[in-house]
Formats: C-alpha cells, structure tokens, sequence
C-alpha cells in the first residue's frame, strides 16, 4: 500500500471516530516519494537546530499531496547510521503550510554535529547533518563561516555550492533570500 493510501486510511478512521456524517475526499493522485525537495536544518543554537522538510511528491504538481493533515515522524541521532538516537518526535505537515513542516528539537549538546530524518509511512528521507551552537562559555579555536545571499534559481546552477559544502565551515549565514523561483518573483520588487 502506498503512503497517501495509508495515510489516507488512518485519517479516515480517525475522522469516521469523530463524526460518522463526514465525507471524505480520496487522494487524487498515485503515490510518488513525498520527499523529493530533501531536508534542511538551521539556527542552531547549544541545546537545539531547526529542521525542515515538506512533503511534495511533485512539487510543480500540488495536487499530488492528499489535501490532509499528514503526520511524520522524525529523527536525531549521534551517527548516521541512526544507531544512538538523541532524540524523536512527530511533527504535522499540515495543507495550510503546503505540508512543510518545522521541528524545534531541544536537549542537544552543544558544539556537534547531529543527523536527521524524515518519515512518512515507509518513505525515508534523505538524512541530514547539522551541527549544535558551542556553548556560552565556552572559547572555540576557530569558527569557520560561509556567507551566502539572493539566488535566482533559474539563472544558474550554483556549483559554489559544492565548494562551501567542501569546505566544510561550522555555519552558512544567508543574508538574503535562500532562493527564488518564478512563482516568488510574482508581485516581488526585485
Ligand atoms: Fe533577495
């Protein structure tokens, strides 16, 4: 069974449980794999990041996600491999927000790095690494930052990006839009 049938179903149980005269709208479209546009993390801070996703099997396609509340479940752990798990949680990729969903996970220690991920029914996300703030009193010896600001997707193929991900600094600062895209630029001063 494929997750938006699934999901559908247990949304389904859950509203026939509260009221036994709702109609139920069916998903329109088959299942792709609903994390196609990946994960993301930021502002950390020493006990805590932000992490992202949103759920899109076709994200030019809007109504290929079920118009439903769906709920992920999420993941942070000390090693990649998700062997020692720091912590977890569900989170709820809601229509209202185009199912992007926004997890402020608390209880970290500072100063290192940290991996995450996605679930939806049986589709993983791609795992993502992200990193803690130092601590307040605490005196690196070095802080490595990466600045980058507005960028146009459609006028280049950003192979910078390559280079700072190389270059591995402890933060990447936007200091303007993260991205446009077409549907942005409607009604935006440029
Ligand atoms: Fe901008």
């Amino acid at each position: 069974m494929t997750w938006p049938r699934r999901l559908f179903l247990l949304n389904a149980a859950r509203l026939a449980a509260a009221s036994s005269s709702l109609l139920l709208a069916k998903p329109s479209n088959a299942a792709g794999y609903p994390f196609s546009l990946g994960v993301a993390s930021g502002s950390p801070l020493p006990d805590s990041v932000i992490l992202w996703t949103r759920v899109a099997p076709d994200p030019l396609d809007p109504a290929k996600t079920p118009p439903l509340a769906l709920t992920l479940r999420w993941e942070v752990a000390h090693d990649g491999a998700f062997r020692k798990i720091a912590a977890k949680g569900t989170a709820v990729a809601a229509p209202e927000l185009a199912h992007s969903v926004r997890v402020d996970v608390r209880g970290l220690e500072p100063g290192r790095w940290y991996w995450y991920r996605f679930m939806l029914g049986d589709a993983v996300s791609p795992v993502g690494r992200t990193r803690t703030a130092p601590a307040p009193d605490s005196m690196p010896d070095s802080l490595k930052l990466a600045v980058a600001s507005c960028q146009h997707w459609e006028f280049g193929s950003y192979a910078a990006h390559r280079y700072l991900a190389q270059a591995n600094p402890d933060l990447v600062a936007f200091l303007g839009d993260y991205i446009y895209d077409t549907r942005e630029l409607i009604g935006m001063d440029m």
